[in-house]
């Protein structure tokens, strides 16, 4: 290969690296960032979940089951509709890909051990109610494991209530062997309000694990 084609093709294969670099976010995202915000870190005090750094799966599970009614929410169901398997693949690929950054304040911890004992032993083991340590699934801190356990570290305390209360009722129906349902029908309210406390104190200090 001569200097010159040597030195092009060099240069077309810099152009292909900044072109994946610079990649332009899909183009629905503008919509999300309303409520998501634009560095998909959501809105804690509207409750609105962050989405970056979220495994890439469980983003595009959760557009899939908002569009097909396996996870009952309105607003989420009117944005989910209009997305394709492709859609849902590109915005849950560009959410992952943003750095996780710690909000600058978050709620203060509660002061009962009530959450932190559920999230790092779980409680009642070894009865018939036997509630597993939260930890145990999504990772030290509550930061998650990719590819199906999500970060509840820095989560909207209302929005984990919510969730966990809608497991309750049937209105959230994971495919992923159930797993969270038979983890959250054995709560108590009070216990719901005591973790999700406890996982909203803590620092969303880096991305899902694997
Ligand atoms: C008007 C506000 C609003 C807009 C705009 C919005 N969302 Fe949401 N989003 C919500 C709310 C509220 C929830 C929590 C739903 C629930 O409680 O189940 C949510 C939840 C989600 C979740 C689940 C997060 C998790 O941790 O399980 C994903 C994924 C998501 N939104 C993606 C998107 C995408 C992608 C868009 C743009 C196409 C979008 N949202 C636009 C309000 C919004
Ligand atoms: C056996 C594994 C397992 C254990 C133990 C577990 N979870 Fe989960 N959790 C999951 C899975 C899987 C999901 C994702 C469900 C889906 O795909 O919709 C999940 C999702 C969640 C969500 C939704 C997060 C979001 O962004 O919407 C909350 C809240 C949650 N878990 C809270 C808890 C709490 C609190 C505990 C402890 C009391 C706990 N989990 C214990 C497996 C587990």
């Amino acid at each position: 290969m001569n200097g010159f084609k040597a030195g092009f093709v060099a240069l077309l294969g810099i152009a292909a690296g900044i072109g994946i670099a610079q990649a332009a976010p899909p183009p629905q995202v503008a919509q999300c960032a309303g409520c998501h915000q634009a560095n998909g870190m959501g809105n804690p005090v509207a409750g609105f979940p962050a989405l970056a750094g979220q495994p890439t799966e469980y983003l595009e599970g959760q557009l899939y089951a908002f569009k097909h009614g396996t996870r009952r929410n309105g607003i989420m169901k009117s944005f989910a509709n209009g997305l394709s398997a492709a859609d849902r693949k590109a915005i849950a690929a560009y959410y992952h890909g943003l750095p996780v950054v710690a909000p600058a304040s978050l709620p203060a911890a509660p002061t009962d051990a009530i959450g932190a004992t559920l999230a790092m032993q779980g409680a009642d083991i070894g009865t018939s109610h036997a509630i597993p340590a939260c930890d145990s699934c999504h990772g030290a801190g509550g930061l998650g494991i990719a590819p199906a356990f999500p970060r509840l570290a820095g989560q909207p305390a209302q929005y984990l209530e919510n969730q966990l209360t809608d497991w309750q009722k049937g209105s959230r129906n994971e495919s992923n062997l159930h797993l969270m349902h038979n983890v959250a029908v054995l709560l108590s309210p009070a216990q719901i309000k005591a973790v999700a406390a406890y996982f909203a104190a803590l620092p969303p200090v880096a991305k899902p694990g694997s």
